[in-house]
């Protein structure tokens, strides 16, 4: 147990909430980008959706949360799909990533800004970032309320901004917003040096 973030998120798992089994966009709409092999990271994985998807396509994957009910979900999950994940119970601004360390990292719906130096450097050389999470600019309430869990404006791509620009998805409040990919940012970055 890790203080009042793990308790906070085991409660939430507890009841069910974000109990999400789906990939992320960012990683199903552009599978074709990952390597053949190599060490992913699905960082604050919750019930690890992306760590499955990303062990299923034959990286081999870590997954880490700060949350020990999260990591007990996907520990299941992982042996049903008959697939072997590395699972640590972590706190990913405790204990980030070292240098060099990741062939591919995901981040979904997570978002701490002082965490993004260390993550860029934790990528191997030509390394590819996914990340997506909420944005300000919002047509619904999905999403923390709290602003400063979720993006500014072209923030994600200010992050970012030691690593070579593959992909960015922003689509705020701009035409008709019953359509589209809304609320989210999505992003693909390359480690190039
Ligand atoms: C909104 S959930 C997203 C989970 C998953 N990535 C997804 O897209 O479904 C945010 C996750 O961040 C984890 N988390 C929050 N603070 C953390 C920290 N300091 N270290 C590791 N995980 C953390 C929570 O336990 C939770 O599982």
């Amino acid at each position: 147990m890790q203080g009042r973030d793990a308790e906070k998120w085991n409660s939430l798992y507890r009841n069910g909430e974000h109990a999400s089994s789906t990939p992320a966009a960012v990683l199903e709409l552009f599978v074709h980008l990952l390597p053949a092999r190599g060490k992913a990271l699905d960082l604050a994985c919750g019930r690890g959706a992306d760590a499955i998807y990303l062990a299923s396509h034959g990286l081999d994957t870590s997954a880490w949360d700060i949350s020990d009910e999260a990591i007990k979900w996907l520990e299941h999950s992982a042996n049903s799909h008959k697939l072997k994940i590395d699972l640590q119970v972590r706190d990913v601004i405790k204990q980030p990533p070292e240098s060099s360390s990741f062939d591919v990292i995901v981040v979904s719906q997570f978002l701490d800004r002082s965490l993004f130096p260390t993550l860029c450097k934790a990528l191997t050389i030509n390394g590819l970032l996914f990340y997506q999470t909420f944005i300000r600019e919002r047509v619904s309430d999905t999403g923390p309320s709290n602003p400063g869990y979720r993006l500014a404006e072209n923030e994600l791509l200010e992050l970012s901004s030691p690593l070579h620009i593959i992909y960015y998805h922003e689509e705020g409040t701009v035409g008709n917003t019953s359509a589209g990919f809304r609320d989210q940012a999505m992003l693909i970055a390359q480690r190039r040096q």
